[in-house]
């Protein structure tokens, strides 16, 4: 058991709090966002991630979980590992802000008077923890304190709807340390964790720091590849998905993370490949893959919403468009840099009505656009007003639908930004079906013909013959 303390009650902090108190540790969480501070102590988690907030409940109940609202304070319980999980969001110019990371070094180096292991667990820059060190150690210089300490990169790879999950059952554990108290410290922590010792893997605090943004460059990178190969795939008359099927079937590719769409959002990707690319740019070593990963990205929106104008032959003045989808991801209700935003704002300014349903994300989503859409209560409510359907977050709800229903709308017209739905069916519904990546299904539906489909029989005899 140890005595924990983290900094910042966010995606990240809250739940590497809840789930180390959920093994015996104890824990304090800093919180000094005065609204958030009051919804923590009632137990309540201020944002929708599956299972976190039993977990909160927990924690509070068996004492093992403690909200303060400043460090000082935590401070007074001398924790054996100090984890600073604060924001590092994005600036202008793609670098992140350490705003808040410093600021909380300074306050840790101002109480630190025992023997703490300080760990960065935000996503910052290559240096920052050795930064994080300095400050530190400025603020015991002030005091004429020569107390020991240890500083340590540790990058969480949690996905937002499944965080819990990912904490307890990690691939794998990055820590950067610089000392063997430091590295023996934070594998007894995470000793609970890993079924196997090599899950936990131990390097220079550079090499933790940038282990972080090359593993979110490249699941980014991946998925800007198959964005950019579903268009040609639409110009090729080839389908996107059995070319991702294709594709993953090489043990070296794999088969996560190939799924062509209107592109990634969240709070991580976007912000991280901004970073990466900002880094590369002050250390004279431009990341020009991540660049075009990051601007192919941009651009899947702007298609898509091309592909909705392309139909309507350049005029969607009046037409009354259906969202189904506003967040990042299912299973969230994040929507920050969610294509649908983007989506949204371009279909308004070319004249178009919007009615929306997200089955988590519509409270944010209102907080952008208020008055200027219409917000549906259910899914269904979108088929029966709408012209047409833009489906943009692939939420289980949605692809429970049977695809006559799709009928309801008036235009008889689905585009799927997220390749997610049975196109043969839904066109056999009498549905007009777009995607990214699958136009050659709708030549298809056009010519009624079945130039795709291999007369099984043909197969089986050329088999036969060859094995004479
Ligand atoms: C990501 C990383 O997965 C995680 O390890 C890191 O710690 C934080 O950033 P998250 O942003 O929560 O997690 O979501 P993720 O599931 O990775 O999806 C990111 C975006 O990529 C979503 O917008 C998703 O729709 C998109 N995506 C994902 C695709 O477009 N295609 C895919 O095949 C997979």
């Amino acid at each position: 058991m140890k005595k924990l303390m983290v900094i910042g009650g966010g995606y990240v902090g809250l739940v590497t709090a809840a789930c180390f108190s959920r093994k015996d540790n104890q824990v304090i969480l800093v919180e000094n966002n005065p609204e958030k501070f009051e919804l923590l102590k009632q137990g309540k988690v201020p944002f929708y991630e599956p299972g976190l907030d039993a977990l909160v409940y927990e924690g509070i109940q068996k004492e093992s979980l403690v909200f303060v609202d400043n460090i000082a304070q935590a401070m007074e319980h001398k924790p054996e590992i100090i984890f600073s999980c604060v924001g590092t969001p994005s600036q202008s110019d793609g670098a992140a802000d350490l705003t808040y990371v410093f600021s909380a070094a300074k306050e840790i180096g101002k109480h630190l008077d025992f023997y703490a292991v300080v760990v960065n667990k935000s996503t910052a820059p290559v240096g920052t923890v050795r930064k994080i060190k300095e400050v530190i150690a400025a603020e015991l210089e002030k005091r004429g304190s020569s107390q020991a300490f240890d500083v340590a990169s540790n990058p969480e790879f949690l996905r937002e709807g499944s965080a819990v999950n990912d904490f307890f059952i990690p691939d794998r554990v990055i820590v950067g340390v610089e000392s063997d108290q430091a590295l023996q410290t934070l594998w007894m922590l995470y000793k609970p964790f890993c079924q196997e010792h090599d899950q936990f893997i131990d390097m220079a605090v550079e090499s933790a720091e940038l282990t972080k943004y090359a593993s979110n460059a490249m699941l980014a990178l991946r998925i800007s590849f198959m964005n950019q190969l579903a268009l040609l795939a639409d110009k090729t008359g080839a389908d996107i998905q059995a070319v991702e099927t294709g594709m993953g079937s090489d043990k070296r590719i794999g088969k996560q993370f190939l799924r062509a769409g209107i592109g990634y959002g969240g709070s991580c990707f976007p912000k991280d490949v901004k970073a990466l690319i900002h880094m590369g740019k002050e250390n004279n070593q431009p990341m020009t893959l991540m660049q075009e990963a990051d601007c192919a990205n941009e651009l899947q929106r702007n298609i898509f919403v091309e592909k909705i104008l392309a139909y309507y032959a350049n005029d969607i003045k009046g037409k009354r468009i259906g969202i189904w989808g506003l967040t990042f991801k299912p299973h969230t209700d994040d929507i920050r840099c969610a294509p649908a935003i983007d989506i949204i704002r371009k279909l308004l300014d070319l004249g178009a009505e919007i009615i929306v349903y997200d089955p988590a994300g519509m409270r944010h989503i209102e907080n952008i656009f208020g008055k200027q859409l219409t917000y549906a209560t259910n899914a269904l409510q979108v088929l029966v007003y709408a012209h047409s359907l833009a489906l943009l977050t692939e939420w289980e709800e949605f692809l429970a639908f049977n695809e006559t229903e799709f009928v309801m709308l008036k235009d008889r017209v689905i585009f799927d930004g997220r390749n997610c739905l049975d196109a043969d069916r839904v066109r056999k519904a009498g549905v007009t079906y777009l995607a990214l990546g699958r136009q050659m299904l709708t030549d298809v539906s056009k010519d009624g013909g079945d130039r795709l489909h291999i007369q099984t029989d043909t197969v089986s005899n050329t088999r036969s013959e060859a094995s004479l």
